[in-house]
């Protein structure tokens, strides 16, 4: 199969939804990352999806809908504070999970009762869904525990030959997949943190809880269980105030002779004088912005990546610090 990158235009929109009416997949942009679109009402269409990126069968799917998609055909019990979220963040990096009224088709719950919705704010999502007028089942568009891409030609490296078509609509401005918050009880709970924050969602529903998943509990976002965003070179992780560690590692590493890089903030940069570093920004929101077009650009290159975790837990941050601790392998290591 050929892989064919377009712009959004009348001609490629025209071929998108000739693509999912068949039950195709269709790679597009949103603000976050780029996701690999399927007909959500499909079975067939949605499984290939699975196939094609070597994903986990019990890792629910994020249906993506335009902003005048009516979503009460596919969900039900809509709390209040829902239409509050929906109204203050909507179009958005945020991701709603509803009970499902089983409209759309099974692969995309995985057997669960319930549905995740997302409204992507990015004009090219948005004309590829209005023009497409299907609830599109799409997962971050990267083979299944790579990194997530942040481009057009992220996917391609990744889909070249198993996509009919990647629509092109630049880098993501937003960088860290949307914000998962399960919307099914009195109290919202995030189940994956992003750019829509906890604290932003307790402004406006009143109260907003984090879910942390405890061992040998049901797991409530599956996806969150699987290690993820991962590089394909050695990685290895160490806290800010771990960082005389982090450059002895560096060191011994290059004495070995192996290309190394560090990956941290600029604050933290400013501290690693000459040695290799791979500096996402100053800002959380630079941060999220930059770490996976970075992750992508130095696995290509490098044999190890040394992330230096940031050090806070607040807004943004908890979702740059996730991302960034499952790139790097999860467990920081000790001096
Ligand atoms: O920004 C994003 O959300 C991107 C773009 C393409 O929209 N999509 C994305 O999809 O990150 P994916 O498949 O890589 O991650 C979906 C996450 C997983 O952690 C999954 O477990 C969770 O959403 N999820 C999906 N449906 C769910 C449900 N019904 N209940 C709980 N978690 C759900
Ligand atoms: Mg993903």
């Amino acid at each position: 199969m050929q892989t064919r990158i377009m712009q959004t235009n009348e001609e490629s929109l025209a071929l998108a939804k000739e693509i999912i009416e068949a039950g195709g997949l269709v790679a597009f942009p949103t603000e976050t990352v780029y996701g690999l679109g399927a007909n959500a009402l499909n079975e067939d269409a949605c499984r290939k999806i699975f196939v094609v990126k070597g994903r986990p069968n019990d890792n629910p799917l994020i249906v993506h809908v335009h902003r005048d998609y009516d979503i009460s055909s596919l969900v039900t019990a809509i709390p209040e504070y829902a239409w509050r979220l929906r109204k203050a963040y909507l179009p958005g990096p945020l991701t709603m999970v509803f009970k499902s009224l089983g409209t759309v088709c099974p692969a995309v719950s995985c057997g669960l009762d319930t549905v995740a919705i997302r409204v992507p704010s990015n004009p090219k999502a948005q004309e590829f869904l209005r023009y497409v007028d299907l609830p599109v089942a799409a997962p971050s568009a990267n083979i299944s525990k790579h990194v997530s891409p942040t481009s057009a030609e992220h996917v391609l490296a990744d889909f070249n030959g198993l996509i009919p078509l990647i629509l092109d609509g630049g880098e993501c401005t937003g960088g860290i997949e949307s914000t998962v918050l399960d919307c099914t009880g009195p109290v919202p709970v995030v189940l994956r943190s992003g750019l829509v924050t906890r604290e932003m969602v307790a402004a406006v529903a009143g109260d907003c809880r984090v879910h942390i998943p405890v061992a040998g509990e049901k797991v409530r976002s599956p996806g969150m269980k699987y290690s993820h965003y991962s590089p394909r070179c050695r990685t290895a992780l160490y806290t800010e105030e771990n960082i005389s560690a982090a450059v002895a590692r560096y060191d011994a590493e290059c004495a070995k002779g192996a290309a190394v890089s560090f990956i941290c903030l600029d604050e933290t940069a400013q501290k690693l004088g000459s040695r290799r570093c791979l500096n996402i920004g100053r800002t959380a929101e630079e941060g999220a912005r930059n770490l996976y077009r970075m992750l992508r650009e130095g696995e290509k290159e490098l044999d190890m990546i040394i992330g230096i975790a940031p050090a806070g837990r607040d807004g943004v941050m908890a979702g740059l610090m996730n991302r960034f601790e499952k790139a790097c392998g999860g467990v920081y290591e000790e001096s």
